[in-house]
């Protein structure tokens, strides 16, 4: 199993990137499953009904999504017929949506889980826990496992890796929008990387408008953020493969579209 992921997807910048280069990556890599992170796709906060869609059009078999899912309120007529489309499984249980979605790739079926972390982030149920039920769910039906997980902290993110190591075929970490260059294989079989990155404006802040990041940081004062409209833009994300028969990967590797690290 090949699997592509990319990044959080950022606002018209973010998007026009998938849309330019997913059919390269696609030629490149070949992958069987592709995956993006939607959480900020429309104007940086959540996503829309038609955002989701071109997303689905342009190449992605499903959308991740995050801390930001809740963000734009058209998601609430949406997300339970948007059956490719997971956001948090430790949200609580009575949130409208799903955290695990099961994709059939030539008969052969892969398990797609979103969890949250709790460090730097709103309260959620615990993803460890919550992580220990759905990977037991999964296996009854696959040894293919991909699971975002989307948190703060480098240390919650590795710890989750470790904890799940062996027991599912892929951890890759969203949120911080700076891509870490950790990715390995663990022990167990487990590919890890700690975040895949950001897919949007290169020279932002995380993809925001540099001057009002920096005028939140000399005020102390709220700001706008504005996603802005021109300039060099970026794509993040990683490739990963696996074996079929154990569901354990054998390759992971980052993937780093821009101006300074072209596309070979
Ligand atoms: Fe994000
Ligand atoms: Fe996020």
């Amino acid at each position: 199993m090949r699997i592509l992921f990319i990044g959080d997807v950022v606002g018209s910048p973010g998007r026009e990137m998938v849309q330019t280069y997913l059919p390269k990556l696609k030629e490149k890599y070949r992958p069987n499953l592709t995956i993006v992170n939607g959480e900020n796709a429309a104007s940086g906060k959540g996503i829309t009904e038609k955002i989701y869609k071109q997303l689905l059009g342009w190449g992605a078999q499903v959308v991740t999504m995050g801390n930001h899912t809740w963000d734009k309120k058209e998601i609430y007529d949406f997300i339970d017929d948007a059956n490719k489309m997971i956001r948090p499984a430790n949200f609580p249980d009575n949130n409208p949506g799903k955290g695990i979605a099961y994709v059939n790739i030539n008969g052969v079926e892969v398990a797609v889980i979103s969890l949250q972390g709790r460090t730097f982030l709103p309260p959620s149920d615990d993803p460890f826990s919550k992580a220990d039920i759905l990977i037991k769910e999964a296996q009854q039906r696959t040894k293919i496992i991909f699971v975002d997980f989307h948190g703060e902290a480098t240390s919650e993110k590795q710890a989750f890796g470790w904890y799940v190591d062996g027991r599912v075929s892929a951890v890759v970490g969203t949120h911080t929008h700076t891509q870490t260059a950790d990715e390995r294989i663990l022990p167990g079989g487990t590919a890890y990387l700690s975040d895949a990155g950001m897919t949007g404006p290169y020279d932002g802040i995380l993809g925001v408008d540099r001057e009002a990041v920096i005028q939140r940081f000399l005020t102390s004062m709220p700001v706008r953020f504005e996603i802005p409209k021109q300039g060099r833009t970026q794509l993040n994300g990683c490739f990963i493969t696996i074996d079929d028969q154990s569901g354990k990967a054998t390759k992971i590797e980052r993937i780093l579209i821009n101006e300074d690290h072209p596309f070979l």
